[in-house]
Parts: C-alpha cells; structure tokens; sequence
C-alpha cells in the first residue's frame, strides 16, 4: 500500500492555500498567520467555537481577552464607540502594529473581550494576512501564536515547534518584519491615551499625531489586580533559561574566562575587537541597528532556548523608540 504523505501543515501562502485558510477558518478552525510584528493564531472572532479553541490551544486563561484583526478602519469602527483620537490614528499608522483599546459594542462576543466592557482591534498591514482578511466575512481573533507565557514567534518554524500538533495550518510568511508585538493604546478617553503596552509604534510618534501627552501605564499594572492590560502579567515571555538583564552599553572583559558554557550573552551589536572565547557570545544585529535588534530578539532567545543554555544574559536595548518595547519584553522575560 502506497505511504501518505506526512500532512504539510506549514503551508506558503499562495491563492490555493489562502482559499483552504479561509476555508478552514469559515469552519470554526485556527490557522496561524504571519503579521507584521509577530505570528497569531487565528480564528473567527464571531465563533464561540473557534474562540474556545483559541484559548484551549495556547493554554491562556480566559480572563485574557483578545484581539480583533480587521481587514479596514472602516470595519472596525463598526464595533467599537469611535472616538476623534482613533480616528486621527487610524489614518496614520493603519493598516500597521497599533492596537486600540475602545468601548466595545456588542457585535463583539464577550469571550473575546474575557466580559469587558472594551476591545482591543487592529487593522495589520501584513499582505498575506490582508489578503485571508479579504477573503472572510468576519474578522480574526489572534493572539500571539505561542504557548500561554512563552516568547512570541517571529517565524513559522517557532509555531510550528511549540504549536505544530495543535492547529490545521501555519501560513509561512517567512520571518516577521518588525518581531515585537503591536503597541497597545487605550483611547476610550478622549485627551487620555495611555499605551498599555509599549511596541513598534512609539510614544512620540502616537503624541505628535495626537497634540496631546500620550502616558504608558504598563509599569505601575499590578499582576492579577484589575489592570488596563490584563494579560500584562510582569512575568510573560519566559523561556525555559533563565534570563539575566545586562546593562545597555556591557562590554565584555578581555578572555571571558569565568563564563560558563550552560551560559549564553546576547549583545545588541557584535563586538569590535572581537575578545577570545566569544564562543557563547551571540548578537543581534552587525551594527546595532535598532530595527535589526527588534526582529532578531524573539528569535535568537527561542534559538538559545531551545540548545539548551541554563542562563542567558541579554545586554538591554537603548532607552529610545522600539528599544523602549525591547526593555518591557526583557523585563517581563527575567521576572522569576
Ligand atoms: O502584534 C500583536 O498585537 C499580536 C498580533 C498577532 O496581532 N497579537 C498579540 O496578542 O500580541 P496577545 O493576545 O498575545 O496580546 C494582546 C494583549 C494581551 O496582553 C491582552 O491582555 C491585551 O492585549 N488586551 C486585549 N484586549 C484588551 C482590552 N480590551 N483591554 C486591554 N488590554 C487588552
Ligand atoms: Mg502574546
């Protein structure tokens, strides 16, 4: 009898694929997509179904609420009580990585929103995922798609290693351009945006749209307390190694004879001179260019992770722009 093929599940988005994607999603199944900032699993925002699978297979609890990815600003201010400031971003920074938070209508299930009485909602500018966006009558609830508290995944293969033997279908979107999560903004109170969390689009571009001061609030959140963001849990993004912050700037001493081989070091850039023993030295950008950072970091901390270092040291990223999310992610990745 001849063999069948093993089921590809990490499938290249062409218009075959996207027309089985949305298929599958039509039925009430998950299929993990690539966006701009980092992979999600996908399902049908109106399903109850498909959203009760959503939390089964990440293992999240269902006070976490969701976000809804919408193909237009236009769709998506159709469930949410629209306000002057989401408009003004809308127009910049959509379709892109800027979620808002806004007070929901109904048409959006309380279990997206784990019974509150806001939804957060984004238009992503990602074409693969644009495309499957087009070709469904609904929107998508996505998380990111990985395991409940592990490192988001920037590339398919990171879904497919933690989540492969749980979902029908992985879109191969390749590696995420920009490899940290959307930036979330609270918006509900006009002349009160707050940034829940800090992500690619930052604090001043989000002010000088707006003319007004922009806060970010995710520091002072308190773990399990009523928060803006609840899943911003202090500890989140965890690998198995423990993770230890270095300060922005670390040099590393002439031999590095004291470092232990169960221990990594991740640098922003590589280092010039290179010293001896840089054997597990690792960086994540040539030049410490601090796009380059951003979309390495998920990465080479899954890719360390995974080889088996017991401990991985991570120098921090400078204080600025997206290096500002890259520090929030870090922190939250070495709270024990
Ligand atoms: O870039 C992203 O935002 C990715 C891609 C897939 O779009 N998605 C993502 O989703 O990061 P997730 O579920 O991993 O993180 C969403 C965060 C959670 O911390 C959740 O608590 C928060 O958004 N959130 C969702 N709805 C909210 C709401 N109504 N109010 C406040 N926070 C909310
Ligand atoms: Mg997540």
């Amino acid at each position: 009898m001849p063999t069948m093929p093993e089921p590809k599940i990490m499938i290249k988005a062409d218009a075959e694929n996207l027309e089985r994607c949305a298929a599958l999603l039509a039925g009430d199944e998950l299929v993990a997509v690539p966006t701009e900032t980092v992979y999600g699993l996908a399902g049908n925002c109106f399903s109850e179904s498909a959203v009760r699978k959503i939390f089964s297979v990440k293992g999240r609890p269902l006070i976490d609420p969701l976000i809804s990815h919408f193909y237009s600003a236009a769709h998506a201010f159709e469930h949410v009580l629209v306000t002057e400031e989401a408009r003004k971003l809308a127009k910049v920074f959509w379709p892109g990585a800027l979620t808002m938070v806004l007070t929901k209508k109904s048409t959006i299930p309380d279990l997206v929103t784990a019974g509150m009485p806001t939804a957060a909602v984004r238009v992503p500018g990602h074409p693969i995922l644009r495309s499957l966006l087009d070709k469904v009558s609904f929107p998508l609830a996505a998380p990111s798609a990985n395991p409940f508290g592990y490192v988001s995944p920037t590339r398919p293969e990171h879904v497919l290693r933690t989540l492969g033997d749980k979902i029908p279908a992985i879109l191969d979107g390749g590696t995420c351009e920009l490899g940290l999560e959307s930036t979330i903004v609270d918006l509900r109170k006009e002349g009160h945006p707050a940034i829940l969390r800090p992500g690619p689009i930052s604090n001043e571009a989000l002010t000088e749209v707006l003319g007004v001061r922009v806060v970010t609030t995710t520091r002072d959140a308190e773990d399990g307390a009523a928060q803006s963001a609840p899943g911003m849990l202090s500890k989140h993004y965890s690998p198995k190694a423990s993770i230890k912050i270095l300060p922005h700037g670390y040099r590393l001493s002439a031999d590095n004879k004291d470092m232990g081989k169960n221990t990594a070091i991740i640098l922003n850039s590589k280092p010039s001179p290179l010293p001896e023993n840089t054997e597990h030295v690792f960086w994540l950008s040539e030049t410490a260019d601090l796009k380059t950072i951003a979309s390495n970091f998920f990465h080479l901390i899954q890719k360390l992770d995974q080889t088996g270092y017991e401990q991985i040291q991570v120098e921090a990223a400078p204080d600025h722009r997206i290096g500002i999310a890259i520090n929030d992610r870090l922190t939250r990745a070495a709270t024990l």
